[in-house]
């Protein structure tokens, strides 16, 4: 029979353990592994099966699957010796200045085009070196055999921006910049960098949230509705609003202690926080700016994504203009929920309008707990759907749109676990108040 599996490559990492072994093993729990499928963590050390497998708090017998094998030359000759495979899916769990050098060392061991690999972001540090990635991946592997990861296009919420807007007829017709005054969106986290202080203080907050994860959810929001919902298709749209897409403010800031801790540089000037206004330069969204707020070590954890919609003109019920907009605010984690802003009329005897809300929380509609995205990341993978995995082109162009802002410009400073004050003119949704909403009693 044939078999698939999934070699770890860098299995000693936290990503293979906090992620990737976890992910596999509900996996298997659930039944949507094949039925001969292998799990092979690959590293420098020698470790034994035993000893690998150990390293994971696993409590069936997936366990079993579960092998070892140290440095990837002898590889090709071991999975032989473990069975006959149909798909070879290597999981490059490393750091990216291994992604070209392992990439060649398979070639050499003998893998060819009967292998896929997946790539972890950061995937470059801007558009050459992103652009010379590619070119380096694509002269061992073809384009078809190359997962580029970005996890938050797996998760339960985000793949539900297109089904919201898409098969929902009352959308539609609004979703443009005719009704539609901006979009927002805004991702918080009270971590600090200090537990991947090395590679934050290279990055900052632009690289490592915004040209990937809030890139991504922007397109979801702002794309045209694709043909199919095919890879192709899809990925397609996505890149048509990165080509009109351009920055047009970004203020930086850094939280208070960062340059203290251990890996920062002591005069740093990486930024913690970021908030950007943004144009997407095409018939429907021209006149509609879009704002990304983004950083570490603030007041609260989550991601949300609002829509507000134009005033009412000041007629009928609105003839003094204070009738607030209508919103849609997407709360992408940690409590998933679409909550939708509206006036009502104030029950009494005159016509007086206030603010009421309708609220669609997952975790009252859906009895099933949601998948990580690693699961659904890690199964297209197997099934070899592209669909979920961003496009060489699509990093580069994403790249483009940040090249002429990384790293520039004044780093103002905030308190740690605080909101920094508003940079930009910009006159934010207030999320904090909807986050909430679907969050367990
Ligand atoms: C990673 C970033 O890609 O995404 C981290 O490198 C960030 O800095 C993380 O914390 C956020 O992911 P999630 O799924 O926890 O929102």
């Amino acid at each position: 029979m044939a078999c698939n599996a999934i070699i770890i490559l860098g299995a000693s990492g936290d990503l293979t353990k906090k992620k990737l072994v976890p992910a596999l093993n509900m996996l298997y729990r659930r039944g949507e592994l094949a039925d001969c499928f292998l799990v092979v963590g690959e590293g420098r050390s020698a470790l034994t099966d035993e000893q690998f497998r150990a390293r994971f708090a696993i409590a069936d017998d997936f366990g079993r699957l579960l092998s070892y094998h140290q440095g990837i030359k002898g590889l090709k000759k071991y999975l032989a010796s473990r069975g006959q495979f149909s798909r070879l899916i290597f999981f490059f769990a490393l750091p990216p200045e291994a992604y070209a050098p392992t990439a060649q060392e398979l070639v050499a061991e003998g893998f060819g085009r009967e292998v896929s690999i997946i790539i972890e972001k950061p995937f470059g540090s801007d558009y050459a070196s992103a652009a010379a990635l590619n070119r380096e991946l694509v002269s061992f592997f073809n384009e078809s055999q190359i997962f580029r990861n970005d996890h938050y296009l797996a998760k339960e919420a985000v793949q539900n921006i297109l089904v919201f807007r898409f098969a929902n007829s009352v959308f539609g017709p609004v979703w443009n910049g005719g009704f539609i005054e901006s979009i927002q969106i805004n991702a918080c986290e009270e971590y600090t960098a200090s537990d991947r202080a090395q590679y934050f203080d290279k990055a900052g907050i632009v690289r490592d949230m915004v040209q990937n994860h809030l890139m991504q959810l922007l397109c979801l929001v702002a794309m045209e509705p694709p043909d199919s919902l095919g890879a192709e298709d899809i990925r397609g749209r996505k890149m048509d609003v990165l080509r009109c897409l351009a920055v047009r403010e970004c203020r930086r800031a850094q939280y208070e202690g960062y340059r203290a801790e251990k890996g920062v540089a002591p005069d740093s000037s990486t930024e913690t926080f970021a908030e950007l206004s943004l144009s997407i330069d095409n018939d429907r969204w021209r006149g509609t700016p879009v704002y990304i707020r983004t950083g570490k070590a603030l007041h609260r954890t989550g991601t949300e994504i609002g829509i507000r919609f134009r005033a009412l003109p000041k007629s009928l019920f609105n003839e003094s203009g204070a009738v607030s907009s209508n919103l849609i605010v997407f709360n992408i984690q940690p409590s998933p929920g679409i909550i939708v802003k509206l006036s009502s009329k104030n029950p009494g005897t005159d016509i007086r309008l206030t603010d009421a809300q309708m609220t669609f929380c997952y975790s009252d509609t859906f009895a099933a707990q949601i998948p990580d995205a690693y699961q659904k990341l890690l199964l297209d993978a197997v099934r070899g759907d592209h669909t979920l995995f961003v496009s060489s082109e699509e990093t580069e162009l994403s790249w483009r749109v940040l090249d002429d802002i990384i790293d520039k410009g004044p780093c103002g400073t905030y308190a740690k676990g605080s909101l920094p004050p508003r940079g930009l003119p910009v006159d934010w949704i207030d999320f904090d108040r909807y986050a909430t909403e679907c969050a367990p009693e």
